[in-house]
C-alpha cells in the first residue's frame, strides 16, 4: 500500500463574475498546481455558500455557469482533477448536520464574518443578530463538510479564510475524539507570493469595491475599463513612480521579468499614462484572447458544462463520498437496526471494550501530535510532525502495521524499523503497545 498522494482541496464561492484579480491571485496559480505530479486536486463550485449571500436564484446559477466556464476556459482538465458543485453532493450537507452536532456554538460564534456583522449591528445600534441569518453563523461548519467529507490534506486559501480551515480542524478533532479517527486534519495553505491585484482605484481588485476589470469582458470593454485605471496627473515626459502604482502591478503580474524591466524603464523615462495602458491593454489581451475565445463557446453550450459537472460529482459520490458517508452514519450510530456496531467503536453488543484511540492534535509548540490511548491510558506519545499529513502516514503505516517492526530505541522512544515514533506511557510494555496495534488490523477503513 503506497501512501496516497497528497489531496488538495479548495472551493470557489459563486457569486459574482470572475474577474482579473480571480484569475491572478487563484484561476491561474490553482491549475498551474492542478499540473503539478503527486497531488490529487479538488475544485469545487460552492454554490451552497453562495445562497449566504446571493437570494437572487438568477444569479446564483448565472454565476455558477460563468465560474465553471471561467476555470475550464484557463485550462481546468477534469479528467485529471475532481470538478464538482458542492450541491450535487447531497454527503456534504448531510454530513454538515453531523458536524454541527460536534461543532461548539462558541467556536462559532467567534468567526470573523459572523462577528464582523454582529460589530456593524451594535455600531448602528440594533439588535446583535439583526439581519444575520443561521446560514452566516453556520458557514464554516458547511465549510469544514467540504473539506473533511474527502480527506483534504492542504486547502489553498486566502489569508481571511485561515480561521474556517482551523475551525474545520477542530471540528473534525472532536467528531475524530468522539467516534475514532476518521477525518484528516487539513491544514490551511496561505500562498505567501500569489499577488493581490490592486483594482482601478489602486485598492485591492474586489466586488465589494466595484473596482474590477471583469477576466472576459469583451475586447473593447476591457480596453475602456483598462483605461479607467486611476493614475496621477503627471504629464508626458515626467517620470513616473511604480512604487504604488496600479497600472504597474497589474502589468506586472501578467508580464515576464524582462517586460516588467522595460516597464520600469519606460516609467523612468516619462512614459505617457496613456501609452503606458495601451501596452497594459494589448498585454492583457494577448494573454486572456484565447481564454475568452474558449470562455464563450463554453458559456454558449451551458448543458455541456452542466454534463461535466454531473459526471465530475457522480464519479466522486460513487468512489469516495458515499462509501465514506456510510462509514460516518455507523459511526455515530446510524445503522442498520440487524448489525451490532462494535466494529465501528461504537459500544453495542456491551462485550467488546472501547478500541484504542488515535488522537491528533496541534502541540503548542504548533507542531502536530498524535498519541495512543486506551481508555485514560496512554499508550504512546507521538513525536511532533510538520503537518498533520505527515502525523497521519505514519499512524497509517502504525495501524497498517499492527505492533509489527516496533523496537526500543533507549530512553522509553520507540522505532518503527528506523523511525522515532514517539514515547511509550508511563508503565507501558512495547508488548502491551504492539497488542494495542494488533486490535487495529482487520477493521479497514
Ligand atoms: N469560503 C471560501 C471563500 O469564500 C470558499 C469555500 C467554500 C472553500 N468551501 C470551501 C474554500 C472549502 C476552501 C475549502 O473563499
Amino acid at each position: 500500500m503506497s501512501p496516497r498522494p497528497l489531496r488538495v482541496l479548495t472551493g470557489i464561492t459563486t457569486s459574482g463574475t470572475p474577474h482579473l484579480g480571480n484569475y491572478v491571485g487563484a484561476i491561474r496559480p490553482a491549475i498551474a498546481a492542478s499540473r503539478a505530479p503527486g497531488a490529487e486536486s479538488f475544485y469545487f463550485l460552492a454554490d451552497l455558500h453562495s445562497l449566504i449571500k446571493v437570494q437572487q436564484p438568477a444569479r446564483v446559477q448565472r454565476s455558477t455557469l460563468e465560474i465553471a466556464a471561467a476555470w475550464l476556459a484557463c485550462g481546468l482538465e477534469p479528467d485529471r482533477v475532481r470538478f464538482y458543485r458542492q450541491s450535487d453532493v447531497p454527503e456534504i450537507t448531510e454530513l454538515t448536520w453531523l458536524l454541527t452536532c460536534v461543532a461548539g456554538k462558541g467556536i462559532l460564534n467567534r468567526a470573523h464574518a459572523y462577528k464582523a456583522a454582529v460589530d456593524r449591528n451594535r455600531e448602528e445600534g440594533v439588535d446583535d443578530d439583526a439581519g444575520i441569518t443561521a446560514g452566516l453563523f453556520m458557514y464554516p461548519v458547511l465549510m469544514a463538510a467540504d473539506i473533511l467529507l474527502f480527506n483534504a490534506d492542504r486547502v489553498p486559501v486566502g489569508r481571511d479564510q485561515v480561521q474556517h480551515i482551523e475551525m474545520a480542524r477542530d471540528f473534525g478533532q472532536r467528531f475524530n475524539h468522539l467516534y475514532g479517527e476518521h477525518f484528516t486534519l487539513p491544514e490551511a495553505a496561505v500562498e505567501e507570493q500569489v499577488a493581490t491585484l490592486p483594482g482601478l482605484d489602486g485598492r485591492k481588485m474586489s466586488k465589494s469595491y466595484d473596482n474590477v476589470i471583469p477576466l472576459f469582458a469583451p475586447r473593447e470593454q476591457l480596453r475602456k475599463a483598462v483605461f479607467s485605471i486611476v493614475t496621477d496627473s503627471r504629464t508626458p515626459g515626467e517620470p513616473k513612480e511604480t512604487e504604488g502604482s496600479a497600472l504597474f502591478e497589474i502589468h506586472r503580474a501578467f508580464a515576464g521579468a524582462d517586460e516588467t524591466a522595460r516597464m520600469r524603464e519606460a516609467y523612468a523615462a516619462g512614459i505617457a499614462w496613456g501609452e503606458a495602458k495601451e501596452q497594459l491593454f494589448e498585454r492583457i489581451e494577448l494573454e486572456v484572447a484565447p481564454l475568452r475565445e474558449r470562455y464563450d463557446a463554453l458559456v454558449a453550450d451551458p448543458a455541456a458544462i452542466e454534463r461535466q459537472l454531473r459526471e465530475g460529482a457522480a464519479r466522486l459520490r460513487e468512489e469516495v463520498a458515499t462509501p465514506f458517508l456510510r462509514e460516518l452514519r455507523a459511526a455515530v450510530g446510524l445503522h442498520d437496526l440487524s448489525q451490532p456496531l462494535a466494529a465501528t467503536g461504537g459500544d453495542a453488543a456491551g462485550a467488546a471494550a472501547a478500541p484504542p484511540q488515535f488522537k491528533q492534535y496541534r502541540g503548542d509548540d504548533g507542531r502536530f501530535h498524535f498519541k495512543l490511548v486506551d481508555g485514560d491510558r496512554l499508550l504512546l506519545q507521538g513525536e511532533g510532525h510538520d503537518s498533520p499529513r505527515d502525523a497521519g502516514q505514519l499512524i497509517a503505516r502504525l495501524r497498517r502495521d499492527a505492533g509489527a517492526g516496533l523496537r526500543h530505541a533507549g530512553g522509553g522512544m520507540v522505532h518503527l524499523g528506523d523511525e522515532p515514533v514517539g514515547r511509550l506511557g508511563e508503565a507501558v510494555a512495547l508488548e502491551e503497545l504492539a497488542e494495542a496495534l494488533a486490535r487495529f488490523a482487520g477493521d479497514q477503513a
